[in-house]
């Protein structure tokens, strides 16, 4: 056996009333954990609910292996009484079942791994969609006996969602954001340091922000945006899980997206595009010199990753250009002073 393994975290979730896991909640997941840990914890089925006598035992047994803080969090959820589960993941296959999907889409908003750090395949097909109210995450199926039970007792269920995702911040809030729209952040957005995120931001899982970077667009599944760019309000970035093609989208450091604009392809550092304008990979674009004479036609894509250009559409001839971009973006001091 190895003393090895990719993550590990003991976690408190919900049940349906079958038995099965709805979601589960991670405290201090960690990455590569400490070979003592991965000793102490790798007798028990991971993935599987804990009855309290086993609980009772990892308990004591991460308190020998000198895991004090995970000892103690064993401790408060044996006196939970709620669901409990420990999750080793020995490598970093595809999740198997909720609890490692879950420990997997908190490992990236934990920031302990980066969009595309973690194996995520077949993901979907391991979530159950979920209703995410303010009684907790409730089996669809439960959902109208639950609503029923409320109403009776004179209250009413509020379901705020119904998801495979639950929003980040039920779960972990980075250090060093702000996010004006909870909702609009889901549970495997990584967010870095001094990233903002307004009510019109949107963030996926497995996509996220270096930081610092205000995000008033759309970060799709799968996007990284590098630190110190803009997204403007209402632009999309092309994501990876539906009719986006295999290229993966990134944008580049120092990039601004105008309000309303888009991009299909990976953007370099210090890249602009300009209101209003969708750049997908097929764009036929003018390049200018720096003259603003057209010199060739090429296509979007093979100027993906390229640095310091400027998509605009000309606003006389309907034609996309391409220009070297001279200014570069500078994100308001003042702004991410803040965070
Ligand atoms: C593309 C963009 C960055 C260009 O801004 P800029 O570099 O400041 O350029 P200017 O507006 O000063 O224009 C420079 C020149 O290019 C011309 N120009 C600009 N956009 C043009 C267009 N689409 N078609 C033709 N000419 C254009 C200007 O008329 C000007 O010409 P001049 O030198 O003859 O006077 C800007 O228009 C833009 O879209 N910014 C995005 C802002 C935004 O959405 N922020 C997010 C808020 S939520």
């Amino acid at each position: 056996m190895t003393d090895s393994a990719f993550a590990f975290g003991l976690g408190v979730g919900t049940h349906n009333s079958k038995g099965e896991w709805l979601e589960v909640f991670f405290a201090s997941p960690m990455l590569n954990p400490p070979a003592a840990l991965v000793t102490a914890v790798s007798g028990y089925d991971s993935g599987s609910a804990l009855d309290p006598l086993q609980l009772q035992m990892l308990q004591s047994e991460l308190a020998t292996a000198g895991e004090k803080s995970q000892a103690e969090l064993a401790q408060q959820c044996l006196d939970s009484g709620r669901p409990v589960v420990v999750v080793l993941l020995t490598e970093d296959a595809p999740p198997a079942n909720v609890p490692e999907g879950y420990l997997k889409l908190q490992l990236l908003s934990h920031r302990l791994v980066k969009p595309h750090g973690t194996n995520l395949q077949g993901l979907f097909g391991v979530l159950p969609n979920v209703a995410w109210t303010s009684e907790g995450a409730i089996d669809i199926a439960e959902l109208p006996r639950r609503q029923l039970e409320s109403r009776l007792r004179g209250e009413t269920l509020e379901v705020s969602c119904v998801d495979k995702f639950p929003k980040m911040t039920n779960y972990v809030v980075p250090s060093g954001v702000r996010i004006a729209h909870s909702a609009r952040v889901r549970l495997g957005a990584y967010l870095g340091e001094g990233t903002t995120i307004m009510h019109e931001g949107f963030v996926n899982f497995n996509a996220g922000t270096e930081g610092p970077g205000m995000i008033e667009g759309r970060i799709s599944a799968g996007v990284m945006v590098g630190s110190g760019s803009d997204l403007g309000g209402g632009c999309s970035t092309i994501g990876t899980l539906s009719g986006g093609g295999n290229i993966i989208i990134s944008v580049g450091k120092e990039c601004l997206i105008g309000a309303n604009a888009g991009i299909g392809i990976p953007l370099g550092d210090r890249c602009t595009v300009e209101a209003g304008l969708f750049v997908t990979a097929g764009t036929k674009v003018t390049m200018l010199d720096a003259q603003g004479m057209p010199v060739e036609t090429a296509k979007a894509r093979d100027l993906a990753g390229k640095a310091d250009l400027l998509f605009r559409r000309n606003s006389t001839t309907g034609a996309v250009e391409c220009l070297t971009n001279r200014s570069a973006v500078e994100l308001n001091a003042e702004l991410h002073s803040h965070n």
